[in-house]
């Protein structure tokens, strides 16, 4: 599976994407998805895209690394062209789903899912 883009949660993104346009990265404009309750920011430089989460309201899925670590990059997004067929040689290899597959608005409802490895931590998966 090839890397989609690095997620980072951030307290704040106007903050953020500044921060990150210094590191040279160019943003698309936000998405808000009010089903997780958060905004979202794609930024891209050379060919590496990375992803900003901020938290709308308390009970977002970033919360606890915000919390916990502060803004820091938290999940690396890997897309696959067989979702069904890698969820399950994934869930095989011991990655465990935390949040499981659901249409996701930052990608234009395309489908995604987070898993959890013991050894690797947290990963993300997006259909092509
Ligand atoms: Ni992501």
């Amino acid at each position: 599976m090839r890397i989609d883009h690095i997620g980072y949660a951030v307290k704040n993104m106007e903050k953020a994407r500044r921060s990150m346009e210094v590191l040279g990265f160019a943003f698309e404009e936000p998405v808000d998805d009010f089903d997780r309750q958060i905004r979202i920011a794609f930024g891209e430089n050379d060919g590496y895209r990375v992803e900003l989460v901020a938290p709308m309201e308390d009970g977002s899925p970033v919360d606890k690394q915000l919390t916990t670590i502060g803004p820091t990059p938290y999940h690396i997004c890997y897309r696959s062209s067989e979702i069904e067929a890698d969820l399950e040689r994934l869930q095989r290899e011991r990655f465990r789903v935390l949040i499981p597959l659901a249409p996701a608005v930052a990608f234009g409802g395309r489908r995604v899912v987070f898993l959890y490895s013991l050894s690797v931590g947290l990963i993300e998966i997006v259909e092509d």
